[in-house]
């Protein structure tokens, strides 16, 4: 770390950094929209870690006091193939209990490793009422072959965190080993051709660790272990975390008098992830190693870290990556040397080559001394581009996974999965330009303490282990974005719209057939052509009631507008827009017609619903609708809709010329009420000249073509159904207070009345309200009968218009 990071640090100096924008698009647990496969049990509890088969058809899990076998080669469902019971006696929970553990909490077993072992077996090692055990399984019949005590391979606490690797049937670890959890080691189990297990030379080269993660380096040899511990070079700041990463040779052997069966490899280095005059993130959280493409070496290895600070006071994270090259480079050069009387370090002076060397087992003493106290490396490895990748300042992220995608036009890209503490998933593309999240999706809603996340590249699944049972998340779902608008706005490289088949799919690397628009600004170029969002919903609704035209933001992004002839100066206080985009008005002939919710995002907008608001034959009242807007414009210029701004809404709109479709769009609104036309037939699309609006409407009595539209698009008309009946109390109301006021006024009227005989119901006479500004639901004027046709008994006639524009 340089003195100037310390002098920052000693300042006190923190300014958020540049932060993320907000996920571009969110979905709940359980969101339809974007469905995850869940697995749970009611005895599963707990799952603290996941390995997937070669094959990737099989899930080994461990879980609270059990592992499992999971059978995941179905994409849309998990099932059971194998549990098997794995979990202390009742003696050795109350041998527990007796030394001041929760039974229940810190007694069950927690697997801590679940690593496969060697073709034929899987390795398991659990907390085991604070006595660690171990089990070899044996893959093929997922059965326990043998049972042993695992003092060192994994933490007696089944909270605190470890990290294991397995290779060639070896099992390298990094844990405490002590019951009170404070003896941390690094070592080798099971070693193979007749060498010894291999373990950490001094109680002081490690302190306080909290291990994170560990990968092999096959090419070198070597292993590294990340971890996060009390950094004892700056003795003058009290407890300062500093991130690590520690190598030892995967064939060390240990000296033969001095370091006997310790490592002679062992060395660790500090991890830089700090923005320009910033305080460092020290905390290290996780680490996901990014093997590199086929082809390329090991040495374009990538690991990509998760970083936390010690100094933050509310969520922030970041995201460094490390090159497997640097990381090599740092342990071959300088190292400082620890003064065992002093417990300070300094630099070491002069050329020591074999420091960090594997093979160093026929050393001389005078060297493994050296070894012994010189293990720490002078420099830093310094993440790739010199900072974070990203920063967050309103998310803790604490688990990460990546990976490489190829895009239409052949440019990689990756993609990094973070999961924040309080369970949502963070699906994160690399742009040139910087870091993007596209997808935020909500995986659990408890926080937990302990939580698994494995991704399978290959198969396209992020699995997820939670304290109820595992959930996959599929990398990608395309399906989501309907229009090619829409899926390229989405700006995901595992998503391309098909221009052979109009719809968003997944693409599987180049694709000269599929249009994305990953980091220009070409949406409408690369969709000139393709089909827009042309369907009309109808909404047939009865005079006076409340009407809820639901739109749903495609986006967090985007800004919702209401677009309909039918909202002017005069009418607009008539309207309110709810902050999830529902506009909601009462159905009066003033508010009959056609709306239109259109979003903007970035300087694109499209029409994501049309609503045609129709009255629905009622027995009792009957209104041939008689406002007459203006003059119908001519055709080819702008239509007098008119927008109700979101109250989110962050730009203003433009008007819809930039769109040379919408001038071709009928202006519907202007001209029904002049076109009702006696025809039943109820066509729904529309194959006429654009322009004749005489072919383009067609009329139908509204319950039987509401039927249809409902089945064609059940969500909506579900919301719109919704809606009403949760305004619908209020409209009793006002209509119970209306009745009064009838009653007097037909008290007063009741002679005049009688005279005439020819009217079969009374007219309501509560005056419009129209000079009321606030725009509540109480400002609403709910009642506003127009004047009682002579000609009530009529059949109603309501026009359709269900128009398909290319
Ligand atoms: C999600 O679905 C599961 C099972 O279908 C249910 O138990 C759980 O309560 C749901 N969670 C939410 C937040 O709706
Ligand atoms: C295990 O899960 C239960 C809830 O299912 C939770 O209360 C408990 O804290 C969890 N234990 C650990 C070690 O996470
Ligand atoms: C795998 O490891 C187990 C446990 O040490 C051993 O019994 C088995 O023979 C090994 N299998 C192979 C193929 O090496
Ligand atoms: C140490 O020397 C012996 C004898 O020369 C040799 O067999 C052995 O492989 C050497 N060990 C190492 C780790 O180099
Ligand atoms: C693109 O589509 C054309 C015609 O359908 C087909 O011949 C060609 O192979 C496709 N190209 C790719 C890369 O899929
Ligand atoms: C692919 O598209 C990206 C973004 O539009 C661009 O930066 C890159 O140069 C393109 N790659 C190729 C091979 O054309």
């Amino acid at each position: 770390m340089s003195p100037s990071v310390l002098l920052v640090l000693l300042l006190g100096l923190r300014s958020s950094a540049g932060s993320l924008p907000p996920p571009r698009t969110s979905f709940l647990l359980n969101s339809t929209d974007r469905p995850l496969v869940l697995f749970s049990l009611p005895d599963v509890h707990n799952t603290t870690t996941l390995l997937l088969s070669d094959d990737g058809s099989t899930l080994y899990v461990g879980a609270q006091d059990a592992l499992l076998s999971l059978d995941v080669s179905q994409s849309d469902v998990i099932s059971l193939k194998k549990k098997v019971e794995w979990s202390p006696s009742e003696r050795e929970i109350t041998e527990c209990a007796s030394k001041g553990k929760n039974p229940t909490v810190e007694c069950p077993n927690l697997v801590h490793v679940l690593r496969s072992l060697n073709s034929t077996h899987l390795y398991a090692c659990g907390s085991f009422a604070f006595s660690p055990h171990d089990v070899f399984i044996d893959a093929e019949s997922f059965s326990i072959v043998q049972y042993g005590n695992a003092k060192g391979r994994c933490p007696f606490s089944p909270f605190q965190r470890s990290s294991a690797i397995t290779v060639d049937g070896e099992l390298f670890t990094a844990t405490t080993t002590d019951f009170k959890g404070v003896q941390p080691q690094i070592s080798r189990h099971f070693s193979k051709h007749g060498r010894p297990d291999v373990s950490q030379d001094s109680s002081v080269a490690l302190k306080e660790p909290t291990f994170v993660s560990s990968s092999l380096d096959p090419a070198d040899r070597k292993l590294y272990f990340f971890f996060s511990e009390v950094g004892k070079e700056f003795s003058f700041i009290d407890d300062l975390q500093i991130a690590r990463v520690a190598q030892v040779c995967k064939d060390d052997v240990g000296g033969q008098r001095t370091l006997q069966k310790k490592w002679t490899s062992f060395a660790k280095a500090p991890l830089i992830c700090q923005s320009p005059k910033q305080l460092p993130f020290n905390v290290l959280e996780d680490v996901f190693t990014l093997q590199p493409a086929e082809g390329s070496g090991a040495a374009d290895t990538l690991f990509y870290g998760v970083f936390t600070s010690q100094w933050s006071s509310g969520p922030e994270s970041a995201v460094c990556v490390f090159k497997l090259q640097d990381v090599r480079a740092v342990f071959t050069q300088s190292y400082r040397t620890f003064d065992m009387q002093t417990h300070q370090w300094s630099p070491l002076v002069g050329k020591h080559s074999y420091l960090g060397k594997c093979g160093l087992g026929n050393a001389s003493d005078s060297v493994l001394a050296e070894v012994k106290r010189s293990f720490l490396t002078s420099d830093s490895v310094k993440p790739d581009g010199g900072g974070p990748i990203m920063v967050s300042s309103g998310e803790r992220y604490s688990r990460v996974a990546a990976m490489v995608t190829e895009a239409a036009n052949g440019t990689q890209y990756t993609v990094l999965f973070l999961l924040t503490e309080s369970g949502l998933l963070h699906k994160v593309v690399l742009f040139a330009r910087g870091a993007q999240v596209i997808e935020e999706i909500q995986v659990f809603t408890q926080a937990q303490p302990i939580k698994s996340m494995l991704l399978s590249s290959t198969k396209g699944v992020l699995y997820i282990g939670t304290s109820e049972g595992v959930t996959a998340v599929p990398v990608a779902d395309c399906s989501i974005y309907r229009t090619c608008r829409q899926c390229v706005l989405a700006r995901d490289p595992l998503c391309g719209w098909s221009r052979t088949g109009t719809a968003c799919t997944r693409l599987d690397g180049r694709d000269d057939n599929m249009t994305q628009d990953l980091e220009g600004s070409r949406v409408e170029d690369v969709c000139a052509g393709q089909p827009r969002n042309s369907k009309i919903t109808e909404v047939g609704v009865k005079l006076n009631e409340v009407v809820a035209l639901r739109c749903v933001k495609p986006s967090n992004l985007a800004a919702l507008t209401w677009t309909s002839p039918q909202l002017n100066a005069r009418t607009k206080n008539l309207f309110m827009q709810s902050a999830d985009g529902t506009l909601s008005f009462i159905a009066t002939a003033d508010t009959f017609g056609s709306y239109r919710c259109e979003a903007e995002e970035g300087r694109y907008k499209e029409v994501v619903m049309s609503y045609n608001v129709q009255q629905t034959a009622s027995p009792r009242s009957m209104s041939p609708v008689t406002k007459v807007n203006n003059e119908p414009p001519p055709s080819g210029v702008d239509e007098p809709y008119e927008d109700i701004p979101t109250e989110t809404a962050a730009t203003s709109t433009t008007p819809t010329s930039e769109h040379p479709e919408d001038d071709r769009r009928p202006h519907v609104g202007d001209k029904f009420t002049t076109n009702l036309k006696d025809e039943t037939e109820s066509n729904t699309e529309n194959s006429g000249s654009k322009n004749n609006l005489e072919e383009d409407l067609f009329l139908d009595l509204m319950s039987e073509n509401n039927a249809q539209v409902m089945t064609d698009q059940p969500d909506d008309a579900q919301q719109v159904l919704q809606q009403k009946s949760y305004y619908s109390e209020l409209v009793v109301v006002a209509l119970l207070l209306a009745a009064c006021v009838c009653v007097m006024i037909l008290a007063g009227l009741h002679t005049w009345n009688q005279r005439r005989a020819g009217l079969k119901q009374k007219p309501l006479v509560i005056p419009e309200v129209s000079s009321r500004t606030d725009p509540s639901m109480e400002s609403v004027p709910s009642l506003s009968s127009p004047e009682e046709p002579e000609e009530a008994e009529e059949k109603v006639e309501v026009k359709v218009e269900v128009k398909v524009e290319e």
